[in-house]
């Protein structure tokens, strides 16, 4: 065995090394771990020792994945308990005594009860149990997705969990996670666009599109909308291949992947894990959680960790698993497949299976046979193969080059402008069916027609006709207020699952994100305030000068743009769709009430409310734009003429200016979105 890991050492000399790699880690078998370790860090060092990190770095920026061997040790997660009973003392106690559990028991939930297990570059490592084990919940401790209440020791090149390791992991997630307006090709290519390193130029990057799409067998759809919800669109297979080559296009070094073959037929989910293999073979480490695999699938396997309620029942190379257990005298009856008799040993449902009589005489709770299988497994995993992997563990490290590269941050593949380019287009694309519903443009088309017949040719020639058309200004300003809030509060709750996605893999910046987000939705924020008043404008009879026209209609403008950005705030700030909601309703019914309309004279101890409002600074400039102070009306009255700045409603409205309304809307609209941007900040780049 030496002599073929030498023989293919020198072969890998002249080999890309990418290759060499997984060629080693192939050739190693569980049981030989340490000389595997060895033996990959004779290459790597035979490979790298004459080269200083710089040259180093330079290999890595060629494309080809940094190596990345992982190591896990005791790994303990726990989530505290929602419906804790310890808040009712009462209950607690009553739970203390029946259960004999410890305050810390009740308070949280253990999911992850030590597990550990190590893997390389070119190597498949299956994580298998039953539903609810704790695959998924593993995969995202090691992917840095869950960072908090986590124990134990995870190293990349023995190296914690940085920032900068963060760029170097794919993660397919168990549900797909994609824009459903965007069609398979244009997901890839928007991803390849953002992702892939500047060096490579635009048609390298069509090409590797393209290459993703063959490789796993989307030519057929790549033109269909991914859809979801009530959008029709690919399948779930094609949703999931979809979702593996968004992640594997930018070639990470270490590939997480929850569920990839659930809901693929048999020939699908091999072709999947023949593309999977390849992929490792070019140096990468795969992580996969599986339920059920078929027989051809689980020999694709390098190594398998078999969980069962947390804790570990077999980790070590996935052909030995069945010797393994035939070693503790567990054997299946019939044929089996060997993933079924593994779910079956993680259950302890031992139908079928022959089981040594034994492990139940020396179990206490000899009541439940499942438990006292799994209990004895557990016991054995614990003396026999844990310390085994252990001692691996400590034996071996990384070579220090690798170390050293793997705290090197990979730099931005793009400018802030570059992604800005890219971004808008994507977002732009992903939500201009939104923009330009027809529902939507009848609406507006509906409101500012009924509008504009309520109000037909208004005038103000008295007090009462006056009053009625300050009542259509103020009716417009809430119009757009609430449509702009509204329009504008779900856009990050709705988004949060794709961004927080995106983010994880760093992707973009946030800053990019949220540029690209509200001046894309500012296309529909000034198409239909304008459309609408071009409507009302000349149907109810507002002034008929240009400058009047043109002024209203910014004023209107710098509404909606004010108000998409109070929306930005408070969806921002809760993320989440049902308080987004609420938190918007009850602010625009406080901005409404202080708008000016309904009540002039508010007492002095709530008049700081009314500064808040942006409609109240909306509306005053309205009324400055469409009326003047020195204008005559109410020619007709005993008093005769008089001027419009006398009329009551505008008693504590200066019809002059307007110049500190428009700086302070200004200034409103900027801090607004300010906020919203550091609210983000806070929520998604945990
Ligand atoms: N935040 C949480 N709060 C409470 N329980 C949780 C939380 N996260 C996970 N769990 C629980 O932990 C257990 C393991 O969950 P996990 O998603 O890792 O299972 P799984 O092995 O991936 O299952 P499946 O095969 O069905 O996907 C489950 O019982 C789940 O209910
Ligand atoms: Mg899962």
């Amino acid at each position: 065995m030496e002599i073929g890991i030498e023989d293919e050492m020198v072969d890998m000399s002249t080999s890309p090394p990418s290759n060499g790699s997984m060629k080693i880690a192939r050739s190693n078998d569980f049981g030989h771990n340490n000389k595997e370790f060895m033996s990959k860090e004779t290459y790597l060092r035979n490979r790298y020792s004459e080269i200083d990190i710089e040259v180093d770095d330079s290999i890595f920026n060629q494309n080809h994945p940094l190596p990345i061997f992982l190591k896990f040790e005791d790994v303990e997660y726990k989530v505290r308990n929602s419906q804790s009973i310890s808040n009712n003392p009462v209950k607690a106690m009553v739970s203390k005594v029946a259960t004999q559990h410890t305050v810390e028991e009740d308070r949280y939930k253990r999911i992850l009860k030590g597990i550990t297990g190590s893997i390389g570059p070119g190597e498949i490592l299956a994580l298998m149990g039953p539903s609810g084990s704790g695959k998924t919940t593993l995969l995202r401790v090691i992917g840095g997705r869950l960072l908090d209440n986590v124990k134990g020791k995870i190293t990349y090149n023995d190296v914690k969990y940085t920032p900068s390791v963060k760029r170097r992991i794919g993660f397919v997630t168990q549900e797909d996670v994609l824009f459903p307006q965007l069609t398979v090709e244009e997901t890839l290519v928007f991803s390849a666009f953002l992702r892939l390193p500047t060096n490579m130029n635009k048609q390298q990057k069509y090409a590797k599109v393209e290459t993703t799409v063959k490789e796993l067998g989307l030519e057929r759809c790549r033109h269909t909308k991914i859809g979801g919800g009530f959008l029709k669109g690919i399948s779930g297979g094609e949703r999931k291949r979809t979702s593996i080559g968004y992640e594997i296009l930018v070639d990470p070094s270490l590939l997480l992947l929850d569920e990839p073959t659930s809901g693929l037929d048999s020939t699908s989910a091999n072709k999947l894990l023949v593309t999977l293999q390849g992929l490792a073979k070019a140096g990468r480490t795969i992580i996969t959680t599986i339920h059920q695999p078929s027989s051809r699938i689980f020999h694709m396997f390098d190594k398998l960790l078999l969980i069962s309620e947390g804790y570990p029942i077999y980790y070590g190379a996935a052909r030995e698993t069945m010797e393994y257990f035939s070693s503790l005298r567990f054997s299946p009856e019939i044929a089996m497949n060997p993933a079924e008799f593994l779910l079956d040993m993680a259950t302890g449902e031992v139908n079928d299976i022959s089981v040594p009589t034994d492990i139940f005489e020396d179990q206490e709770s000899t009541h439940d046979p499942s438990e006292a299988v799994i209990k004895y497994l557990q016991l054995k995993y614990k003396t026999l193969l844990e310390p085994k992997e252990k001692e691996n563990h400590r034996g071996v490290n990384t070579p220090e080059h690798l170390q050293v590269a793997i705290q090197v941050k990979k730099e931005w593949t793009l400018s802030w402008l570059d992604q800005f380019v890219i971004l808008s287009k994507r977002t732009y694309r992903a939500r201009c069916k939104d923009y330009f519903d027809k529902l939507r443009l009848v609406q507006a088309l509906g409101v500012a027609l009924l509008l504009g017949l309520l109000w037909w040719k208004s005038s103000t020639n008295t007090e009462a006709q006056l009053r009625d058309q300050v009542g259509l200004a103020f009716y417009i300003c809430i119009f757009w207020t609430s449509s702009c809030i509204f329009g504008a509060v779900y856009v990050f709750p709705f988004e949060k699952y794709y961004l927080i996605k995106e983010r994880k893999a760093d992707m973009y910046r946030l800053s990019v994100y949220y540029v690209c987000s509200t001046l894309c939705d500012m296309v529909a924020h000034v198409f239909y305030p304008t459309f609408f008043m071009i409507i009302v404008y000349f149907m109810a009879g507002f002034k008929r000068t240009v400058a009047c026209f043109f002024l209203t209609l910014f004023v209107v403008l710098l509404i909606a743009i004010t108000s998409q950005g109070a929306g930005e705030l408070f969806g921002a700030a809760v993320m989440s769709i049902k308080r987004a909601g609420m938190a918007a309703s009850l602010v625009l019914m406080l901005f409404l009430l202080t708008g000016g309309y309904y009540v002039q004279h508010i007492p002095k101890f709530m008049q700081w409310l009314k500064y808040l409002s942006f409609m109240y600074y909306g509306f005053r400039l309205l009324l400055k734009v469409q009326y003047s102070g020195d204008e005559l009306y109410d020619c007709e009255s005993k008093g005769g003429c008089r001027p419009l700045q006398s009329s009551p409603t505008f008693d504590t409205v200066n019809l002059k200016g307007g110049l500190k309304e428009v700086w302070v809307m200004v200034a409103m609209a900027i801090c607004f979105r300010l906020l919203a941007y550091f609210c983000l900040r806070r929520r998604i780049d945990v």
